[in-house]
């Protein structure tokens, strides 16, 4: 296999250790399934306020524009909290996806066996819940026009933007249609087409999109209803396919009733290099004391293997490890019980490593 380069960016908080960690699971598959890849470190976030005064300096464009893939670790903290609004950490995200243009966000939510006594909702409610979210990344209100602070008739206002083109919605709805002939067939738009001229829209792409792939079934849900049914009757979803906000919001509630959003990987693809990350976030009350989870960016780098560089059995070697190593009773602080053993970030990819 040629050299497939990976820039890695730990970012901010427990970054360093999860994309640290990762990094090595990585590179055990790589000898093990004969793999040549070569990592590179890239500063963002707070980390690149510090050293660059941005959080999003050129070295890392650039360095991003070259590679075939990228794993992130998470970015921002208390630290950075007072900077000004456009040089906020969070930018580095924005900015990534911009540049990349990354207009889709996947997010795989699937409860695994060993952990559904750890979800907030009844067993039975979350055993087998198996959602894939479908987020627009790079257009919405997100990327709308903004007003931080204007006064009108002596009155102070700040206002966003939510707009939404055809070109824009067709492409994302591709993404979640053809995910869904991969797993159940079916899709879920998720919008408030009751109230929002741009979901009224997004619900007519939809529509006209879908019609390009037999044998899905599509579906259309208000966002507040699809929030409920989330808590109430997850299973029934297979696809989500939802704006950049609404996905933002849904993502983290799918997130939350696994029980281990520290467990949870994503993937953002555009036409160029895409970008891996847990989908947590860069938790600074606990980094440098090894109890974060990395297995959220170990996973994701399964999915780099997968998506980015078509190394299936490579990716499916790392997520049986991992099934593996939770089987057998280990687990970091965030999901340690009385009876299992307690290890750090860095011995959970060791062991994640061994299983490979
Ligand atoms: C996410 C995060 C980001 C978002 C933040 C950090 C800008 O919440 O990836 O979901 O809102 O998209
Ligand atoms: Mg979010």
């Amino acid at each position: 296999m040629s050299v497939k380069k990976i820039v890695v960016i730990p970012g901010d908080g427990i970054g360093t250790e999860i994309t640290d960690t990762a990094q090595r699971v990585l590179d055990t598959v790589a000898k093990k399934s004969n793999l040549n890849l070569e990592f590179q470190n890239a500063f963002a976030g707070g980390a690149a306020i510090d050293v660059y005064g941005v959080p999003l300096p050129e070295e890392t464009l650039s360095a991003v524009r070259a590679c075939d893939a990228v794993l992130l670790g998470a970015v921002g903290g208390p630290k950075w909290d007072k900077v000004s609004p456009d040089i906020r950490p969070e930018k580095a995200i924005l900015g990534l996806r911009k540049a990349l243009g990354l207009y889709a966000n996947l997010r795989p939510i699937r409860v695994s066996e060993v952990l559904t006594d750890y979800s907030p909702l009844k067993n039975e409610i979350v055993a087998g819940v198996d959602v894939l979210i479908v987020r627009e990344l790079t257009g919405g209100i997100y990327f709308g026009d903004k007003c931080e602070s204007e006064t009108v008739n002596g009155v102070e206002q700040a206002w966003d933007r939510e707009i939404y083109t055809v070109p824009e919605i067709t492409r994302i709805v591709r993404v979640a249609c053809e995910a869904a002939a991969k797993r159940r067939g079916q899709v879920t738009s998720v919008d408030k087409a009751n109230v929002l001229a741009s979901s009224r829209l997004w619900r007519r792409v939809v529509d006209q999109a879908v019609k390009e792939y037999a044998g899905i079934e599509v579906s259309h849900m208000y966002v507040d209803n699809c929030a409920m049914q989330m808590v109430l009757a997850p299973k029934k979803f297979d696809v989500i396919v939802t704006s950049n906000l609404f996905g933002d919001i849904l993502s983290d509630e799918a997130a939350v009733i696994t029980g281990s959003i520290g467990m949870l990987p994503s993937a953002s693809i555009g036409d160029g290099p895409s970008l891996y990350e847990p989908i947590h976030g860069s938790a600074p009350d606990i980094a440098g004391q090894g109890l974060a989870n990395p297995i959220g960016t170990i996973l994701s780098a399964a999915m780099l293997l997968r998506f980015s560089l078509n190394e299936e059995a490579a990716a499916t070697r790392i997520e049986q490890a991992v099934d593996q190593v939770l089987a057998q009773g280990y687990r970091t602080a965030d999901l340690y019980r009385d009876g299992l053993t307690k290890v750090s970030t860095e011995e959970m990819g060791r062991l994640v490593e061994k299983y490979i």
